[in-house]
């Protein structure tokens, strides 16, 4: 199947034509089935505040809804509105952004703020076409932030709305093509409800979230399962259609942990690349290289459990060396092979932006020295 007759058959559902589930138009029955069994009370649902909005649409790409509601109030708290967020330092940004991941993420919101204040005026834009222009805010993003703050009709199309709407429609275009996925846009403009389309929209993300899912998708729950091309094949788990697969690489590198006098030697990644502008212990090419810096070092080291990090396009294997330098020398003294870095105690690094990994290493060692 092309997927262009039921692009064509979306849009007459969405317009009330009949289709093989009855005659409520698709939207309907999303609407509906979001007023009784979708999500509601999550903090950033009473509100058409943008900011709030945007902020949570954010935090939600690529990240679970409870992980989000430990992190949004926390950010909200610091960070109570755009011009707090725009005024304060990139890396407190990224200091309570630690552990979420893709911390691209965060430079772009932080930028995003800044233009907000800096072009706009301190007002998020009324519209989702404007919105789509400001960083790290996509044409999805644009669209829900619009959805829900101004009612605007524009469509979503995340991950899991593709999902939804490619089993419904059985479109089995090739999503790695440009051109296909213009197609299952157009389509998802298609369906969009004269009225109510925040809860629409709303409705979509529960029922990928909750009910459409990627493997044992629960058709029986599913409104719209009289109606799904796929769940009448039995092929919901065909769908969505995307060849190009991402490879995977692999990467492992050595971590130097160097302690004195209760302090741990930290560096500031670049502002590009992996956790760009985070905080973390000293990389070394190799667990050889990083023995071979220590050979001469004073104190004693321990080579502690490997970390196993998986990011998007690489599996990263770490082995982090614990080092005591010995207390008794006041300095350490010039070590060439020791990238640039700074001091700090143990509450003050555990309060940097740090990687997730690197996090939870840390604060196992504050946790053991507290307890
Ligand atoms: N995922 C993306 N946006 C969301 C929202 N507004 N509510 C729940 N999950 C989401």
């Amino acid at each position: 199947m092309t997927g262009r007759r039921p692009a064509a058959r979306a849009e007459a559902a969405a317009q009330g034509v009949p289709g093989g589930g009855g005659s409520v138009a698709l939207a309907e029955r999303v609407v509906r089935w979001q007023r009784r069994h979708g999500r509601h009370g999550l903090p950033w649902q009473g509100t058409r505040d943008p900011y709030r909005v945007w902020l949570s649409e954010v935090m939600l790409q690529q990240t679970q809804v409870s992980t989000v509601l430990d992190y949004y109030p926390r950010f909200l708290a610091r960070f109570p509105t755009v011009q707090a967020l725009a005024a304060a330092p990139l890396d407190d940004v990224l200091a309570l952004w630690s552990g979420l991941g893709y911390y691209s993420r965060a430079r772009y919101l932080h930028q995003c703020a800044q233009q907000v204040v800096g072009l706009h005026g301190g007002a998020f834009p009324g519209s989702s076409q404007t919105l789509a222009t400001l960083p790290g805010i996509g044409r999805s993003t644009a669209a829900a932030v619009a959805a829900f703050c101004f009612g605007e009709r524009a469509a979503i199309l995340d991950g899991n709305v593709k999902r939804v709407l490619t089993r419904v429609l059985g479109f089995s275009g090739d999503l790695a093509l440009a051109a296909e996925e213009k197609r299952l846009w157009a389509a998802a403009e298609g369906m969009l409800p004269a009225r109510a389309v925040d809860v629409y929209t709303q409705g979509l993300m529960d029922l990928g979230a909750t009910v459409c899912l990627a493997r044992n998708p629960g058709c029986v729950r599913c409104p719209l399962a009289a109606d799904c091309v796929a769940r009448r094949a039995g092929t919901p788990e065909r769908y969505p259609v995307k060849t190009r697969k991402l490879k995977r690489g692999r990467r492992e590198h050595a971590l130097l942990w160097l302690q004195h006098r209760g302090r741990w030697w930290l560096v500031q990644r670049p502002p590009r690349g992996v956790w760009a502008g985070l905080w973390t212990l000293p990389e070394f090419a190799s667990k050889d290289a990083l023995a071979q810096a220590a050979a001469g070092w004073a104190g004693q080291g321990r080579w502690l459990p490997v970390i196993e990090h998986a990011l998007t396009h690489f599996d990263w294997t770490l082995h982090p060396l614990a080092w005591e330098w010995p207390a008794r020398s006041k300095a350490l003294p010039d070590l060439p092979d020791l990238p640039a870095g700074r001091w700090a105690a143990p509450e003050d690094a555990l309060a940097l932006g740090l990687p997730a990994p690197v996090r939870r290493l840390l604060e196992a060692a504050a946790g053991a020295a507290a307890g």
